[in-house]
């Protein structure tokens, strides 16, 4: 009989090497090899995947032969949710739910499952029964068709799914699932990957959504998601900032729809709540009359989004280097429209310590939201408080020009309908007919000018 074998396994792409190595030679991924224990007696998941292949083989048919009628969307009573998914969960469906440790994947899902019209099973492999039920308490969720399952041996789930005959399963985490017949330690990317194969299988064979919870740390450490994603049909991203009360939910892959909807939550004291009017909640707190301050309708995929920055300078006597400090945005775009305000407007940035941030949890990735931030610079740099009812949306390039951005028709919709009055936007933008005041700029000082702006002469 063989004896067990040290092994080290890529986190990222799973590849296994014989030998630890500080880079992994199949993806080329640094820090990712992870010690694994292999047992050459256990069956490989190739063989462990013809095994269950109890279902008839395939046959070909002509594309338009194809039946969808049972790969309709279920709908998963949680708005925001489905709204990400495309309308439900597909039935056969596996999905997986990653985020960093209590972001509220479980908070969620519960709350999925208490939605579901039908039999559901939540398996908790992580939180003891009792702990769960209290949580469901909390949420409303104590309901006669959700089945609850502690367990963390794979074989003994698939059991339970047998006995109970569920519509919808929830698997939280993935990571603590155990398959004894892949005789490798707990956690370990064999056992992740392994445990995920079959669950998929038998998300097929019964026709049945799954959903895994996938845990990933702010250094992507963890073994798991990455590997699994080629694995699942969706994947689902739940983020935010742990001190805020918002929370973001995005597709990166799915099979089924497109990966561009955002879901927006909002953690409160009875689980998440839906946001259908990101908006006027990111607004709800915002002061008028105040420098530094400007409202910029920015997108995050198909959702528009209006957001406010805040930016305050202050200046620098000593020779130290000037302080930037960012929330929510990109450090090196503002970097960047920082020297272009320096060099092509002749503002004294670089006398000045500059802090930036996104009022509400947000982050902003998208070059949108330049000129906006160009703005609120000037406007704290020269203490004059922009016009309260004005927007601005736009790229600037390195020569302090503004470039044109996408859905400009959705972003003056968006400030149309929360009443504001004014939009800076790219010279070149397309007509749109809203109700609303649009100043095309062709750079960054003629929006200046426009906004009857000085900013600071150098000095
Ligand atoms: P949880 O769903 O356990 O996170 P995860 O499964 O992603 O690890 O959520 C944990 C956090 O959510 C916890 O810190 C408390 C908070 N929370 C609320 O604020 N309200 C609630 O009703 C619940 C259930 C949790
Ligand atoms: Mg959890």
């Amino acid at each position: 009989m063989a004896r067990l074998r040290l092994v080290y396994n890529c986190s990222e792409c799973g590849a296994s090497h014989p030998k630890w190595s500080g880079r992994c030679s199949a993806c080329g991924a640094w820090n990712t090899l992870v010690e694994d224990v292999e047992d050459p007696n256990a069956p490989d998941i190739a063989s462990l995947a013809a095994g269950l292949a109890l279902v008839p083989a395939a046959t070909a048919q002509r594309i338009g032969e194809v039946d969808t009628s049972h790969a309709a969307p279920r709908s998963t009573g949680i708005d925001e949710l489905d709204r990400v998914l495309g309308g439900g969960l597909v039935p056969g469906s596996v999905t997986l739910l990653g985020g960093e440790p209590g972001i509220g994947k479980s908070t969620l899902l519960l709350q999925t499952l208490a939605a579901w019209p039908g039999r559901t099973l939540y398996v908790s492999a992580e939180e003891s029964a009792q702990q769960v039920r209290m949580r469901a308490e909390r949420l409303g969720a104590v309901r006669p068709d959700l089945w609850l399952l502690a367990e963390t041996v794979l074989p003994h789930v698939m059991k339970a799914m047998d006995e109970i005959e569920p519509e919808l399963v929830i698997i939280d985490s993935i990571q603590t699932m155990v398959d004894p017949e892949l005789g490798s330690a707990p956690g370990s990317v064999v056992q992740v990957r392994g445990c995920a194969h079959k669950l998929v299988m038998e998300a097929k064979r019964r026709n049945l959504p799954v959903i895994l919870v996938g845990h990933v740390t702010k250094e992507g450490g963890l073994a798991g998601p990455r590997v699994l994603e080629h694995v699942v049909d969706t994947v689902l991203q739940f983020e935010g900032e742990r001190h805020h009360a918002l929370r973001l939910l995005r597709a990166s892959k799915h099979r089924f729809g497109p990966t561009t909807e955002l879901g927006l939550f909002e953690m409160v004291e009875h689980g998440l709540r839906g946001v259908p009017d990101p908006s006027a909640l990111f607004l709800a707190d915002r002061q008028t009359g105040i420098a530094g301050s400007v409202v910029i309708p920015t997108l995050e995929g198909q959702r528009p989004l209006m957001v406010e920055l805040q930016v305050l300078t202050s200046a620098v006597k000593s020779d130290t280097p000037p302080r930037r400090s960012v929330q929510g945005l990109d450090p090196t775009r503002l970097s960047m429209l920082l020297a272009v305000l320096s060099q092509r407007l002749r503002q004294p940035v670089s006398q000045h310590d500059v802090y930036a941030s996104v009022v509400g949890g947000v982050k902003i990735t998208e070059p949108g939201s330049d000129l906006g931030l160009c703005l609120a610079v000037l406007s704290a740099l020269g203490h004059q408080p922009m016009r309260p009812d004005v927007v601005a949306f736009g790229e600037v390039g390195l020569g302090g020009e503004v470039r044109q951005v996408s859905h400009v028709s959705r972003r003056l919709a968006e400030t149309a309908r929360l009443g504001f009055g004014t939009a800076i936007v790219p010279a070149k933008s397309p007509d749109v007919d809203v109700d609303i005041k649009v100043v095309r700029v062709n750079s960054v000082r003629e929006a200046m000018k426009a906004l009857g702006m000085s900013g600071k002469a150098d000095g």
